[in-house]
């Protein structure tokens, strides 16, 4: 499939996304039992996933999307911009943040180190997707949903220069020097 100048191939089925959706809200749900947690979504990538996980989700809970982007074309350009959009007071709250994919984690320890500034009493973190830059650096990232490879993904929410984001599976950058990339 072409995507503006780039070609992806399927990667993880809508199927096997949904299962693992459903997986991460159980965990969740028996982790929070007795709590009211305030879930923080990231858009815009979180979008698709924060609807699905949160249809599942059985505990009392808030849900107030905020926005921060460090993103441009495929790769990181490290300008990090600060947490918008925040409009519950987190002080002495549970805090779940809901991320498409942690890459270098910059993004996310912005975010953290942000919100316990706020005074919240936890902070977690649930992702669809991780990359190995932040399973290498031991980033607190308590709910995964999928260990993934270096590769540029797209779709789920996901996008490429702002194409993509409404496919319900999750695709991957065709190499250019492999013969056989597809799963
Ligand atoms: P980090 O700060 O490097 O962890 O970047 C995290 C953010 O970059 C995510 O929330 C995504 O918006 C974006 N991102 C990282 N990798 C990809 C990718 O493979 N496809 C699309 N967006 C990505």
């Amino acid at each position: 499939m072409i995507v503006k100048d780039l070609e992806f191939v399927k990667f993880i089925t809508k199927t096997k996304v949904q299962a693992q959706v459903k997986a991460l809200a159980e965990m969740i749900n028996a982790d929070y039992q007795s709590k009211a947690p305030v879930f923080l979504p990231i858009l815009n990538g979180s979008f698709m996933f924060a609807s699905d996980l949160m249809k599942q989700i059985d505990v009392p809970n808030k849900i107030s999307f905020v926005k921060v982007s460090s993103y441009s074309g495929t790769a990181s350009t490290g300008q990090l911009k600060t947490l918008v959009g925040l409009e519950l007071s987190l002080f002495n709250q549970d805090v779940i943040i809901v991320e498409d994919i942690v890459d270098t984690g910059l993004t996310l320890q912005k975010i953290v180190n942000e919100l316990k500034e706020l005074g919240t009493r936890s902070v977690e973190v649930v992702a669809l997707l991780r990359k190995p830059p932040a399973r290498e650096k031991k980033m607190d990232v308590k709910y995964v949903g999928f260990d993934i490879e270096n590769d540029f993904v797209l779709g789920y929410g996901l996008d490429y220069d702002g194409h993509g984001r409404n496919l319900t599976d999750i695709y991957r950058m065709k190499p250019t020097n492999s013969e056989n990339p597809a799963l």
